[in-house]
């Protein structure tokens, strides 16, 4: 049924967001436990850091704690997913896996998720689980006297603003202090006993009117007991019986890391990078005051795990993660931290562009990466990896062989690299150093056509007029074979034992290799000139093949010979006019292969049968095999001419690459890994795009360093070098780069950067102005050229019919580039679309333009020519809430939604009914819960400077950040569907999942029966309390009403069509406001209402609803 529904990982996701310590995988082991995104790694703390396993876990991590339960030797592990789901993990020594001690769902889907991130905390006398996931709720999931979950319960929690909860430590009963704002948006402090069961009692101590920025909390262990409130400006240690604060440089701590086990010393990371050590200064168990040292700088923490002697992990989502080591003294510069190994993170992608960098045909990818100081580019491609362990300077290689000094030797001695007229060798020396040695019985004054080891101890060189053979001991020549008179050696091959060498004139001469001894075999005439030839042994013999591999000019064939006789068994013409160049037989897994390669850098592979000699079908490009087929992966190198295998004693398992003037040696990747590259930019880069014709990246970025303020920049570089070459300020400190791109336009040969922008007014809750900015290149810099006011955010820019299309808010744009009397040019407004509630993006083909609403999906509009207009072609009726989409073929389009997903919808243009044409339909649907892909997901929820860019709908997506305000029933539904529990399904002995009765005064209330029928007509009946709204309703039994403002009365999603007028009738009359926003719904019927509007009464029963 689905199609388009492939989709795989290429890269897993890099970023760190949780890390911890502890005796996870035995009672003497410590390990580093670390949570990347999705993924959970498992490292053992050894001098060589060994990694034990890294597991999926089926959503987004949110909680990742190690404790100890009673009766316990080894730690165990709780993870809680952004789905409401937990798991407490334990690992099996003898089985080496892990085992799902407990599992359970935690969700509850009538209440409304926390503003400010779930809480997942652990009692320190390991009593209970607390988890923070919905406002005025806590949960609680207690432990019995043996360490075994128990079923959970809901405590309510008054404080509905909870910045953040933790455990005490040494409390007769568990305790838990809470960090909230109240209304006025006062910080306070206050402690709650937690009774078993249900209820919070008043804690021992509170604390009101904190720091303003206040909203991390720090328990401090035995024998102090208190904790550390951290704020912007102040950190203040608390205790029923101390209080003791200090002032601190402004700063957000993003991250802490304890050091030492009675918890006098942390270490707190900052939002600009910076690593403090706070200490807790104590006689006894007496405060009496607070210290903090600046230590140095490392990447902006989201994570600090401090693991021994020194050494701390240092675990961010913003830049590369690192280990550090925490020197006793202050370097040159004052600082303490020493960084020892750094970990590549890709994300948060924020923009991308494909690029092909080198020109060899193969796209790279340059993504946006990190953010503030650890902004960065990163060119990413795909392909096997080089790396380079020496390179040596030398012009004109023509060709290169590695030789052993015997063939019973494991590393190769001898580089033979031959010139146009002369052949020079290369030795490691004692140093592992590449020197320049001598084979005194080779000819050195000629180019070299080809060598290998032979048998005997000997070695065989073969130069245009002659083979030669050399002893490999004392280097002397022992025997020589000249080629006939008047005819010059042009290509050869040879193994241990064979020399095949082919003449000018089409001469194919085999020759055997003996003691000391050349003896020609046999001499045969072809019809055309060969232009290569290859003999590897594929069979049992590694010395000796029975097999030659012949590729022919002129007739542009390849064929197969018998050896020693030269008897031609297989002819295969290979098509078209590129001559073979390169020919290889050689074997994978036990099938015999033939590669050829062309002369225009394709690469065919036949599967020989290596008894009759037979071809089978050829495909392009082959490297390596797999699973019995052969795979195709670049090598990510620039212009390599000549490569051979070098393993050397120094460089074993090395190759040696002669390319651009350089002879490298390196040794070959992981097949099929991405590589990354790095270009730290030293700011968040939020825009990129390239420009063909000029050679440059623009890209458009925000310099947020903690002692200036925020500038927002145009910058230029340079594509090969990444320096920048050129910038342009945006004068105003609120107008901020939001759409980049290259193009030209109608009767204009030139072409353009323009960049869209937007001014992000404090006051302002939606752009209400921006511009688009029109630059051209010259001499490497940026120019100036033309800007147009708009009336709101630029979100997306786009070449269209030679105009420009431009993503305004809520409307579709198209601009002319018009030519004015002066000979200037300027933008002018040729036609717009309106009626979209945000469009952060859109994609075209040729008169189509897809757009991604934020609340209504896709939309395809269609632009005509003659009348000048833009209309609306179809549209997904499905309230998907997008951050991008792609258009695949002129009917199917791909769309990324906020909960991490990519959907595919189908257009029917042949559809016999208008209604038909107009609507699509879901074909395929992928959860993408492992990774946000860049463009495609995150574009814009990830990084819209949130409180000043959007109307009140669109604010709260991005307050949420990542929508669990607005995850649908549907959208959880179909989550869930398409990811079983893998983890969590291992050991189903406990579930603490609880549904929410709807009970009133201990009271079940009354209920009616209401039916929701779907597009197919199928009924799904439900049973609803009196009282219930039906959104409400819908929502418990997941129901895929969409409901996005919570019934506010702002969005029109919980549209339900009633389908009996009887009923209809039978309902209170709508409101002004709901009629109003009624008129905005899709598919507006007579009987449509808005589910959150209808509340449910005794006569609804039966009522029967639909959802357009
Ligand atoms: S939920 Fe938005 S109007 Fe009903």
């Amino acid at each position: 049924m689905s199609v388009w529904n492939y989709v795989v990982t290429a890269q897993k996701p890099t970023c760190v967001t949780h890390s911890c310590v502890g005796n996870f995988t035995s009672p003497q082991e410590l390990n580093l436990i670390i949570a990347r995104c999705t993924r959970i790694e498992i490292h053992l703390l050894t001098p060589q850091g060994v990694q034990i396993a890294d597991v999926p876990v089926y959503g987004r991590i949110a909680t990742l704690e190690l404790f100890r339960p009673h009766g316990e030797t080894q730690d165990l592990l709780l993870i809680t997913i952004e789905k409401y789901k937990f798991c407490v993990l334990q690992w099996d020594s003898e089985s080496s896996e892990l085992i799902t001690r407990a599992m359970g769902d935690v969700s509850d889907c009538i209440r409304r998720p926390t503003d400010n991130g779930q809480i997942g905390i652990i009692d320190p006398d390991c009593r209970l689980i607390g988890l923070h996931l919905y406002d005025g709720l806590f949960k609680v999931l207690p432990f019995d006297k043996k360490g075994q979950l128990n079923e959970g319960f809901n405590i309510r929690l008054p404080e509905l603003q909870v910045l953040d909860i933790k455990f005490l430590y040494g409390c007769t009963k568990p305790t838990i202090a809470v960090l909230y704002q109240d209304i006025k948006d006062a910080r306070h402090f206050k402690t709650y006993e937690v009774y078993l069961k249900d209820k919070f009692v008043e804690g021992p101590w509170s604390h009101h009117n904190l720091d303003n920025g206040a909203d991390l909390l720090i328990p401090v262990p035995p024998p102090l007991c208190g904790v550390l409130i951290i704020g912007d400006e102040t950190i203040v240690y608390c205790s029923p019986n101390a209080c003791k604060a200090i002032q601190i440089r402004p700063t957000v701590i993003k991250a802490y890391g304890r050091v030492d086990i009675d918890g006098s010393r942390y270490l707190l990371g900052d939002d600009t990078g910076l690593l403090h050590l706070l200490v807790i200064i104590h006689e006894k168990e007496k405060v009496t005051g607070l210290q903090i040292e600046l230590l140095g700088e490392t990447s902006i923490a989201s994570s600090i795990s401090y693991l021994d002697n020194g050494v701390v992990f240092v675990g961010s989502s913003y830049g590369d993660s690192q280990l550090i080591k925490l020197d006793t003294l202050p370097d040159a510069k004052g600082s303490y931290v020493q960084i020892l190994e750094s970990y590549v993170n890709l994300g948060p992608i924020v923009d991308l562009c494909v690029v092909d960098l080198e020109r060899q045909g193969q796209g790279q990818v340059v993504t946006c990466s990190g953010a503030y100081k650890d902004g960065s580019l990163r060119v990413v491609s795909n392909g096997i990896g080089i790396n380079e362990q020496a390179s040596v300077e030398l012009q004109g290689i023509k060709g290169m062989w590695s030789l052993k000094s015997s063939l019973d030797e494991a590393f190769e001695t001898f580089l033979v690299v031959s010139f146009i007229s002369e052949t020079r060798i290369l030795a490691m020396n004692i140093e592992d150093e590449l020197e320049e040695t001598e084979i005194e019985g080779f000819s050195s004054q000629v180019q070299t056509l080809f060598c290998h080891d032979a048998v005997y101890n000997q070695l065989v060189q073969v130069t245009s007029d002659s083979v030669r053979l050399v002893s490999s001991t004392t280097r002397e020549l022992r025997n020589k074979w000249d080629s006939p008179a008047g005819f010059t050696v042009n290509v050869a091959t040879a193994t241990a034992s064979q020399v095949l060498l082919a003449t000018g004139g089409g001469h194919l001469v085999y020759i055997e290799i003996g003691d000391g001894t050349l003896t020609e075999v046999k001499r045969i005439l072809l019809e055309y000139e060969v232009s290569c030839i290859d003999m590897n042994p594929i069979g049992n013999n590694p010395n000796y093949s029975q097999l030659a591999a012949v590729g022919m000019w002129i007739d542009i064939s390849v064929r197969i010979f018998v050896l020693p006789d030269l008897t031609l068994i297989t002819k295969e013409q290979l098509g078209g006019e590129i001559i073979p160049r390169s020919v290889l037989l050689c074997a994978f897994e036990g099938i015999s292969y033939l590669l050829c390669a062309l002369g225009d850098g394709h690469l065919l592979n036949f599967q020989l049968d290596t008894s009759s000699g037979e071809l089978r079908e050829h495909r392009p490009a082959v490297i390596y095999s797999n699973n019995k087929k052969l795979l195709y992966s670049n090598v990510n190198l620039k212009e390599v001419s000549h490569i051979c295998p070098f393993s050397s004693a120094a460089f074993p398992d090395s190759l040696a690459i002669a390319r651009e003037g350089e002879l490298t040696i390196g040794t070959i990747n992981d097949i099929q890994k991405l590589q990354i590259r790095t270009i730290p930019v030293g700011e968040l880069a939020r825009r990129i795009c390239h420009q063909k014709q000029t050679r440059t990246f623009a890209i458009c970025s925000i310099r947020n360093h903690a002692e200036e303020s925020e500038m927002n920049f145009v910058r230029l570089l340079d594509d090969q070098t990444f320096e920048f070459l050129s910038t342009y300020l945006l004068v105003n400190a609120f107008e901020i780069g939001s759409s980049i791109l290259s193009c030209s336009f109608t009767d204009d040969k030139n072409v353009y950067y323009c960049v869209g922008t937007a001014y992000a007014f404090p006051e302002e809750k939606e752009p209400t102005k921006g511009r688009i900015l029109v630059f051209i290149v010259k001499e490497g810099k940026l120019q100036f050229i033309a800007e147009k006011e708009t009336e709101g955010a630029v979100y997306s820019l786009h070449a269209f019919n030679g105009k420009l299309l431009a993503a305004i808010n809520h409307k579709i744009q198209l601009y002319k580039w018009m030519l004015r009397d002066d000979g200037t040019r300027v933008l002018q407004s040729e036609c717009e679309h309106r009626g979209h509630i945000l469009a952060p993006y859109m994609q075209t083909r040729g008169d189509f333009i897809a757009v991604s609403d934020l609340m209504k999906s896709i939309t395809i509009l269609i632009y005509k020519h003659e009348e000048g207009v833009i209309e609306e072609r179809a549209r997904d009726c499905n309230a998907n809430w997008l951050s991008a989409v792609e258009i695949l073929d002129d009917d199917t389009y791909l769309g990324a939604d906020d909960c991490y997903n990519l959907f595919t919808v189908k257009k029917y243009s042949e559809a016999s009914t208008d209604e038909a044409c107009d609507r699509m339909e879901v074909v395929g649907y992928k959860s993408m819960i492992f990774h946000r892909l860049s463009r495609l997901c995150s574009r814009i929820v990830q990084e819209l400077p949130r409180e000043r860019h959007l109307s009140k709908c669109g604010m709260r997506i991005l307050q949420r950040s990542y929508g669990h305000y607005l995850r649908s029933s549907a959208v959880l539904e179909r989550q869930n569907r398409n990811f079983p529990e893998a983890v969590f399904a291992n050991n189903r002995k406990l579930c603490t999942s609880y549904s929410t009765a709807s009970v009133k005064g201990g009271q079940e209330t009354e209920k009616i029966n209401v039916i929701f029928v779907d597009n197919n007509g199928v009924e799904n009946h439900i049973k609803v309390p009196i009282g219930m709204n039906i959104l409400e309703a819908a929502r418990e039994n997941n129901i895929p009403l969409e409901g996005a403002c919570d019934g506010a009365l702002e969005c029109a999603t919980c549209h339900v069509i009633v389908m009996d007028m009887k009923y209809y009738k039978k309902l209170e009359e709508p409101t002004a406001e709901e009629e109003n926003m009624l008129d905005n719904a899709y598919g507006l019927t007579e009987t449509s209402r808005l589910g959150c509007q209808v509340i449910v009464k005794p006569e609804l029963d039966g009522i029967r609803l639909t959802i357009p």
